[in-house]
């Protein structure tokens, strides 16, 4: 006996599942994320090495391109409130929410911070290989100051949230069998 046809995902999201778009956001940006946290973690623990710097020789270019998916991010989710899946409901729905929005104010001030140093510095900043923001003779002191004190120490704590954000999947998936990861990445409900 065949097994009943499933509909084609939709691009928008809906109260059951997310679309097509907020996939191809989601897990483009996973992949990238993952591109970037490896450079960096290397780079901890052995040092600036060839191996290192194939990983991190992109980091600006990867990073810039992250920031633009973020904010594309923020807009179709903005565009998709109140049609997508439900964060669920007590302390656990309360915990995803708050978990959803620290992650989502990391994405954005991560590179954010990272480009704001560059643009008050010293360097040309050249990301793509053509000039985004010029050399200048004089640095602009508070945005290189707010770019080193926020980008390093919140990048490390993204890959905390991400690493918890993905146990949490799992316990979803393990115990409660709620159909939390099949909402992202499968084609059927649940
Ligand atoms: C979501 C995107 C990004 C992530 C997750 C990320 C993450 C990180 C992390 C974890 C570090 C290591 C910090 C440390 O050594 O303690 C770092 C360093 C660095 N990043 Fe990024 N980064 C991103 C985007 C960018 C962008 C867009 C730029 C350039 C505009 C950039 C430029 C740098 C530079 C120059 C360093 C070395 C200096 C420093 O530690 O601040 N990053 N990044």
């Amino acid at each position: 006996m065949s097994s009943p046809a499933v509909p084609p995902l939709p691009l928008r999201d809906t109260p059951d599942r997310y679309g097509r778009v907020t996939r191809f956001l989601h897990w483009g940006m996973a992949a990238l994320l993952l591109w970037q946290f490896i450079g960096m973690v290397l780079r901890e623990i052995l040092g600036r090495t060839p191996l290192v710097s194939f990983f991190t020789g992109s980091h600006q270019m990867v990073g810039t391109v992250l920031f633009l998916l973020t904010v594309m991010r923020l807009i179709w989710a903005f565009a998709n409130r109140g049609n997508r899946p439900a964060h669920g409901e007590g302390v656990l729905g309360l915990g995803a929410r708050m978990g959803h929005l620290a992650l989502y104010v990391v994405m954005f001030t991560v590179p954010a911070a990272a480009i704001l140093r560059s643009y008050g510095s010293e360097r040309a900043f050249s990301p793509f290989g053509f000039e985004i923001f010029a050399a200048r003779e004089t640095p602009i002191t508070w945005m290189v100051a707010v770019g080193d004190a926020l980008h390093g120490e919140l990048g490390w704590l993204m890959l905390a949230l991400i690493a918890g954000h993905i146990v949490m999947v799992g316990l979803h998936k393990a115990m409660w069998r709620d159909g939390t990861l099949e909402r992202m990445a499968g084609r059927r409900r649940g």
